[in-house]
């Protein structure tokens, strides 16, 4: 019987800047159905802060429990297995989803058709089902070794983008003329913005796409060239407040959302909550005119699946998928992270919002990873 050694990334619950590795070990030896994977990089954004911030809220930290007082944190990437005793699952498979920032996952699979596997283990039984499917890269036609960095960083954001342009189409954009995005050079932003400008054309709509940023990333944003208007936090004055808008809100900071409620009046006609990358100012001494709505994902998805179907849905995404990522790669550098300590660095800068949007940063833990 042979030991594998293996080393989970955890964070204090309630006290995100406190973290310790844990090392554990994993036996070959597997109960009948199990699958263990060996991480080979996941993707790490604000969106794994945000999964942190919200854990307890949302559930996230029942998808990999670990000691007590501490989780860990879900990243979206790929694995391959390294022993299995599921009949149709074979060593050297590898398969994209959402994984813990470990090297190792031990996982009951149960496949479905040939494209990949749930995972069934109990705990994660009543969590959101997109987060518990395993992808196998060989049966996806929207996978290549080249793009695979880019897949790991882009695909789950992306998905919230597709979800969002399509949830505003069908509501008619509430009559808007105007979409205001926060956090306009966050990775979901410009994955929406680039899908909304492409609704714009295509459909002749009458929209000013605005982006909100900071001061120092608006060259960054003004690369994408698809907002049609971009303005620094210092330049709200600029935003055009007699338009009926939509505000699609990535920071989640209250002082700026006070500001937009109070610029806009009424002519803020929906306030859609998405992100919360500005996790530490989250509250105000104002309170806040109006109320927005939240917009969770993986809710929105199983809307659109039930709608659509499965198949019709992944064809759709996968069409837009394509348009965005000839797009992106032009602008976005892929930076590497190998080990525990470089993701210590790279996981205290993010949690102080010190972000290079330029960046697409990826994670390697697992030994072999290093070699
Ligand atoms: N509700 C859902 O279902 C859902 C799904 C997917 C993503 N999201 C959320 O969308 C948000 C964006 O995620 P992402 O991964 O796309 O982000 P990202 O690409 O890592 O965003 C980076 C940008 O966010 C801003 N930022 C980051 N950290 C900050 C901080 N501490 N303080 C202030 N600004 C900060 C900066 O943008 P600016 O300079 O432009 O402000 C930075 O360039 C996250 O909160 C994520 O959880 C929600």
């Amino acid at each position: 019987m042979t030991a594998i050694n293996a080393i989970d990334f955890t964070v204090q619950i309630n006290k995100l800047h406190h973290l310790q590795i844990v090392e554990k070990v994993y036996s070959e030896e597997l109960a009948p159905n199990q699958v263990l994977l060996e991480i080979d990089r996941f993707s790490f954004t604000s969106n794994n802060i945000t999964y942190g911030v919200v854990g307890e809220q949302l559930d996230y930290w029942k998808f990999f429990p670990t000691h007590s007082g501490f989780g860990i944190i879900p990243a979206w990437g790929l694995a391959n297995v390294v022993a299995s005793k599921h009949p149709d699952i074979q060593v050297g498979q590898r398969f994209y989803g959402y994984y813990p920032m470990s090297t190792h996952l031990l996982v009951t699979a149960k496949t479905s058709k040939k494209q990949g596997f749930w995972d069934v283990t109990e705990h994660r039984n009543s969590l959101p089902a997109i987060y518990n499917f395993y992808t196998d890269t060989a049966q996806d036609s929207s996978y290549t070794p080249e793009t695979e960095n880019l897949i790991s960083i882009f695909r789950p954001l992306f998905v919230t983008s597709f979800l969002i342009d399509d949830f505003l189409a069908e509501e008619n954009f509430y009559e808007a003329t105007q979409i205001l995005i926060t956090s306009a050079s966050s990775k979901t932003a410009l994955a929406l913005v680039s899908l909304l400008a492409n609704r714009k054309q295509k459909e002749t709509l009458n929209l000013n796409l605005v982006g909100l940023t900071s001061k120092k990333n608006i060259g960054f944003v003004s690369k994408l060239a698809v907002y049609d208007q971009i303005l620094s936090y210092e330049h709200l004055a600029d935003i055009r407040e007699f338009e009926k808008t939509v505000i699609i809100d990535f920071t989640g900071n209250h002082n700026l959302q006070y500001q937009l409620q109070r610029l806009l009046g009424n002519n803020l006609i929906y306030n859609c909550l998405v992100g919360l990358v500005d996790w530490q100012n989250q509250a105000g001494e104002k309170e806040l005119p109006t109320k927005g709505e939240f917009f969770f994902a993986p809710t929105q998805a199983e809307i659109r699946q039930k709608v659509w179907g499965p198949t019709e849905f992944q064809q759709r995404l996968g069409r837009a998928w394509q348009f965005f990522i000839n797009n992106i790669q032009q602008i976005i550098s892929i930076k590497e992270y190998i080990g525990p300590e470089s993701l210590k660095v790279l996981y205290l800068d993010m949690l102080e919002g010190k972000v290079n949007p330029e960046h697409g940063n990826i994670v390697r833990l697992s030994s072999s990873s290093r070699i």
